[in-house]
């Protein structure tokens, strides 16, 4: 089996939805098997379902849709997948593949039941993605031979293969891609206890000595997200080296993750000027979205996928048709007294 990590590298803080080099370097940290794979029973247990009939077929698995937030497993998810398969899985995304020609190259160059992974699936132009429908379908591309009145199409067959497709939004997906894919699995965002149990086996990886109480600091505050756990787990890690005696306890995990002003909730400085902007310039909400970023002076995207998830989970943020507003909760987590007789953010409608 071979895994191939085509991934991009940015500059970017903790909650960074995109890949860092430290997590490209994590590789050793990414589990390998279903079995080593922590939370998301769902999708593991149905996962194991498919898996195991198709191996039985000896056939190719179905398609495969992962949606969820960033920093969830999608990519772990799909490296696993290809290892029970026993097969090799081909790493892109759908920004990299720019004309139709590079998604022929890449589904012409797989061998018989591989995997070809796709991240951020719905960036695809539609170009690619009619090349991908036939593909997906009859496992065959149609070339176009030549111009104009003597143009030709031949039609090429393709190696049965899986796609494996992963979005953080699924809502953007087509209508013809999305019905191509015959599982869609949605992940969650992972409670504290299981967050603690990847630190753990992660601190475990990396040779660092950690109590309990360190581990579940890091869960609580790595707002539902074993990416943010991890970084948090290396960041930490440095102040149990140089303030400490290499040991990390909940007492070097909170000043390590004080230091990056990530509070006892696992907000960090956005998340807070975000729900302080609707507060004091919006009088709590409700707000659009476009015009909430353009004050605090980020990507709506990014409020969108990264930090709007973690808050409406919490119960701080909601989301109404006619804008966002904040809770009480909100106004109380920033110590702030909420207007009398607001609503505590349960009554609202969530779309
Ligand atoms: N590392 C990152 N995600 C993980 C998961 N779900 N289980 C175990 N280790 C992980």
């Amino acid at each position: 089996m071979s895994i191939d990590f085509g991934t991009d590298i940015y500059e970017e803080p903790i909650v960074a939805k995109t890949f860092l080099q430290e997590d490209a370097q994590e590789g050793s940290l990414r589990p390998k098997t279903l079995r080593e794979y922590i939370g998301q029973k769902k999708a593991k247990d149905n996962l194991a379902v498919f898996i195991e009939a198709a191996k039985k077929r000896g056939e190719s698995l179905d398609h495969v849709l992962l949606h969820g937030p960033p920093g969830l497993g999608k990519t772990t998810l799909a490296g696993i997948i290809a290892q029970e398969m026993g097969v090799n899985i081909r790493i892109t995304s759908g920004p990299a593949i720019e004309k139709a020609g590079d998604l022929a190259a890449l589904l012409t160059n797989l061998n018989e039941n591989d995997i070809l992974f796709v991240d951020e699936i719905h960036r695809l132009n539609r170009a690619v993605e009619e090349i991908l429908y036939p593909a997906m379908e009859d496992y065959a591309i149609d070339i176009i031979i030549g111009k104009g009145p003597s143009a030709n199409s031949i039609r090429l067959d393709l190696p049965h293969f899986t796609l494996i497709g992963a979005t953080t939004r699924a809502g953007q997906l087509s209508a013809p891609l999305r019905d191509r894919f015959g599982v869609t699995l949605r992940l969650e965002l992972y409670t504290p206890e299981e967050l603690g149990g990847i630190v753990t086996r992660s601190a475990g990886i990396l040779d660092v000595a950690i109590e309990p109480e360190g581990a579940a600091e890091i869960a609580r505050r790595s707002r539902g997200t074993p990416r943010i756990a991890n970084r948090m787990l290396r960041r930490v890690r440095d102040f149990a080296e140089v303030r400490a005696d290499g040991v990390i306890t909940r007492a070097v995990a909170d000043e390590a993750l004080r230091a990056l002003e990530i509070d006892y909730l696992g907000l960090d400085p956005i998340d807070r000027r975000m729900l302080s902007a609707i507060i004091e310039n919006y009088g709590g909400g409700p707000v659009g979205l476009e015009t909430l970023a353009a004050t605090i002076g980020e990507e709506s995207v990014t409020l969108e996928d990264v930090y709007e998830p973690y808050l409406m989970q919490l119960g701080f943020l909601t989301r109404t048709p006619r804008g966002r507003c904040v809770t009480r909760k909100a106004y109380e987590h920033l110590g702030l007294s909420a207007p009398s007789g607001m609503a505590d953010g349960s009554e609202q409608l969530s779309l």
